[in-house]
């Protein structure tokens, strides 16, 4: 068999079983969601986190720690990215929610409940997840050194509103071009999750600036 050809079927293999683990994955996505909507508590835990990630849409679909994320990760509320939190934050997470997979804890009876064919991970299972998560993380960014710390008001809305969810990211992770699209899909986040976006009520609390932020992450983007 001559050398392109050879390469040419090696890819193609090579997205044939990529496509079907991520359509796979998808179904679990979708199973999950089903489940939710026949259960009292299925609202409450749709809004845990908003539906923007799919299987295919995270880094390295096709490793052994994206499957395992989607197999445990969907089974009580829509996907997290790893970019969602940065590398420190996630095996407390992971430990948070392997009980509650068990059954016990905050919301333990919920969850049993809701999910009588519940998959729990095995140590291993638990430490490629976090391994995976880590891996492909938000990276932290310590606030007081950005610049404009404490001296614009931009840098405030920026720092007060992008830190409600998770660390407040790195200007220097997107483009000028990408940064309002990051902002906007934020904006559908915080109202999926139900955050506060601002109060008109209340003139003393702080505003959302979401014009403010923008600009201010795009003065200091990837270039
Ligand atoms: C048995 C149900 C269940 C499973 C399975 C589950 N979670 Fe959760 N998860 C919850 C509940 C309930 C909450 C809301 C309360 C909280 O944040 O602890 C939550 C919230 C979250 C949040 C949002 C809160 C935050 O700290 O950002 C993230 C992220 C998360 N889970 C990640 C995961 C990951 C990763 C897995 C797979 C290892 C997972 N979950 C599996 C029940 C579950
Ligand atoms: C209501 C909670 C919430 C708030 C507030 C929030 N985020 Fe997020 N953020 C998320 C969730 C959920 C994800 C993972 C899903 C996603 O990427 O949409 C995420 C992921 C991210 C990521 C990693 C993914 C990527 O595209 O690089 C960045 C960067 C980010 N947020 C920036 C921001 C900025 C900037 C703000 C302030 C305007 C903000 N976030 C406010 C919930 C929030």
């Amino acid at each position: 068999m001559n050398q392109a050809v050879l390469v040419g079927l090696l890819l193609w293999a090579g997205t044939g079983s990529t496509l079907a683990q991520a359509i796979d994955g998808d179904d679990r996505i979708k199973a999950a969601r089903a489940r939710w909507e026949y259960n009292t508590h299925g609202q409450m835990l749709r809004r845990i986190l908003p539906p923007t990630t799919d299987a295919a849409q995270l880094p390295e679909p096709a490793s052994r720690g994206a499957q395992l994320t989607v197999q445990y990760c969907v089974q009580c509320h829509n996907l997290a990215p790893p970019a969602m939190h940065h590398a420190a934050k996630w095996p407390a997470i992971v430990n948070r929610m392997v009980p509650r997979m068990h059954g016990k804890g905050n919301m333990g009876a919920i969850m049993k409940d809701l999910m009588m064919d519940v998959e729990t991970p095995g140590p291993a299972e638990i430490a490629a997840i976090t391994a995976y998560l880590q891996k492909h993380a938000q990276r932290r960014v310590n606030t007081a050194t950005l610049p404009e710390a404490n001296k614009s008001r931009a840098w405030v809305s920026f720092v007060q509103a992008c830190s409600q969810c998770h660390v407040a990211p790195d200007p220097q992770r997107h483009s000028r071009d990408e940064w309002p699209q990051v902002v906007a899909r934020m904006e559908r986040n915080m109202e999926w999750m139900n955050r506060v976006v601002g109060s008109k009520t209340d003139p003393r609390e702080p505003q959302y600036r979401s014009d403010e932020i923008v600009a201010y992450l795009q003065r200091y983007a990837k270039r």
